[in-house]
């Protein structure tokens, strides 16, 4: 249930935005339509026992044809914003090459949504690298930051008056370490140095391409998308305090304090020699300027335990979603009340993924009840609602995801829409959570 108060922020359409999200590669296809070169995910989903099932990414949801009818869903639905991801190498399909088809297809979607009253939030890299690029060693070459602040000048000049945002990177973390590091996502690599430095040349692509989205398209709000699952304890010893700060400082602390800091913790990069990129000097004043507005993503958090290797991630409690991650709403509230508080000044966040993975079918009704999604939903916006009492600049809220699509390793078997797919016929069905927003959105004031 939602527990706002009467004269809540988030029942005001001017106070607070509501917004659904997607991204390129998980809901495109047409991977090889429209003058588009392959990716790192068009190459992964293609060697074998890398996703489950084998699932082909490259089909997406079809959204490459039915963006028109998508669109027109998020209109019916009532959001305000959509945000989804510009797939790089439609853009430029080789390194100095423009493909005007490409900007034109995500041009004709920005005119649609301005179009709908519906406020387009772009996002430059949602994790498919260029093949072209991979094959010049992808993030581990520096040079790959320099290309991205080429493709982010391209896009600014062409769509930055049309567009209210542009993100540079969505969660470089998992580009980073589930790339380079766990190897379960592309390209694949099992390597901490290797994800480490991946890890500082995502951040400096985002302060390059920062630079160049300040040049050229200063009147939207640029910013970064992060993700953040924050570290509890497994039991109150010590020894599983001491592997909390530490999975804290790995996946949490790195990006944030090269943002908000300026430098990368000393508490990891002092223990860790793996973990000390190699840099230029001046990288981090060019990754630490000013940005328009944090995204923040959040789904769950994680208990860990101390191990050999610095902290073990524990097998996560009940209540699940589908996927195995713990339903834990506090740990939204928690995340700006302790651990951002060794920031001083945050900037305007949005909450910019938020949503849970429940994987019911359509009924015999011809209808997809998802109450236990709505649920999750409800008790989150119910933390946002708090942090905005609490003073947090909180302007805005995205559901992950408009439809069901492709979950990266997961194939398509984790369904994180309020939108369902049919991936026989692509037909989309509204979920109950669908209604859910609509109804919620058509209520504000
Ligand atoms: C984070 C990613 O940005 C998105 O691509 C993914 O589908 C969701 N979280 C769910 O895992």
């Amino acid at each position: 249930m939602f527990e706002f108060k009467e004269k809540s922020p988030l029942l005001n359409r001017d106070q607070f935005l509501f917004g659904t999200a997607t991204s390129s590669f998980q809901i495109e296809g047409g991977a090889d339509l429209g003058g588009r070169t392959p990716s790192i995910w068009d190459d992964f989903c293609l060697e074998k026992g890398r996703v489950k099932g084998g699932d082909d990414g490259r089909k997406g949801t079809n959204h490459f044809h039915l963006w028109k009818d998508d669109i027109d869903l998020i209109e019916h639905l009532n959001f305000d914003a959509y945000r989804f991801s510009l797939s790089w190498s439609r853009i430029i399909p080789a390194r100095g090459q423009i493909n005007e088809e490409g900007l034109r297809f995500y041009e004709d979607i920005i005119d649609r949504c301005n179009e709908r009253g519906i406020k387009p939030f772009i996002t430059l890299y949602h994790w498919d690298l260029p093949t072209y690029l991979e094959d010049r060693g992808g993030w581990i070459n520096r040079e790959t930051a320099y290309d991205f602040a080429e493709y982010a000048a391209v896009v600014a000049k062409r769509f930055g008056d049309k567009v209210s945002s542009i993100a540079t990177l969505n969660e470089p973390f998992c580009s980073a370490f589930l790339g380079y590091l766990w190897g379960v996502h592309a390209p694949g690599y099992k390597n901490r140095r290797m994800a480490f430095q991946a890890a500082h040349h995502l951040m400096l692509a985002h302060g390059l391409g920062m630079t160049e989205l300040k040049k050229h398209a200063p009147q939207t709000k640029n910013g970064i998308v992060l993700n953040f699952t924050p570290a509890y304890p497994a039991s109150s010893s010590a020894s599983d305090q001491l592997a909390t700060a530490r999975a804290d400082y790995e996946h949490t602390f790195w990006f944030s304090d090269a943002l908000f800091r300026g430098r990368y913790p000393e508490e990891l990069i002092n223990d860790e020699p793996d973990s000390k990129p190699c840099m230029m000097p001046g990288d981090m004043e060019v990754i630490s300027q000013d940005v328009d507005f944090l995204g923040v993503n959040f789904y769950s958090r994680q208990l860990v335990s101390l191990s050999t290797n610095g902290y073990k991630v524990q097998p996560a409690p009940d209540p699940k979603t589908d996927i195995g991650w713990e339903v834990f709403p506090k740990a939204l509230f928690d995340l700006f009340q302790d651990k951002f508080s060794r920031y001083d000044k945050l900037p305007p966040i949005y909450i910019t993924e938020n949503g849970a993975a429940y994987n019911e079918g359509v009924d015999a009704n011809g209808e997809v009840i998802d109450a236990k999604r709505i649920e999750y939903y409800q008790q989150h916006l119910n933390e946002v609602e708090r942090l905005i009492d609490e003073g947090y600049p909180i302007k805005g809220y995205f559901a992950w995801s408009l439809m069901d699509n492709f979950e990266w390793a997961e194939g398509y078997s984790q369904r994180f829409g309020i939108v369902h797919v049919d991936y026989e016929t692509m037909k989309r069905t509204p979920k109950a959570s669908a209604k859910m927003f609509k109804d919620l959105l058509a209520s504000r004031s």
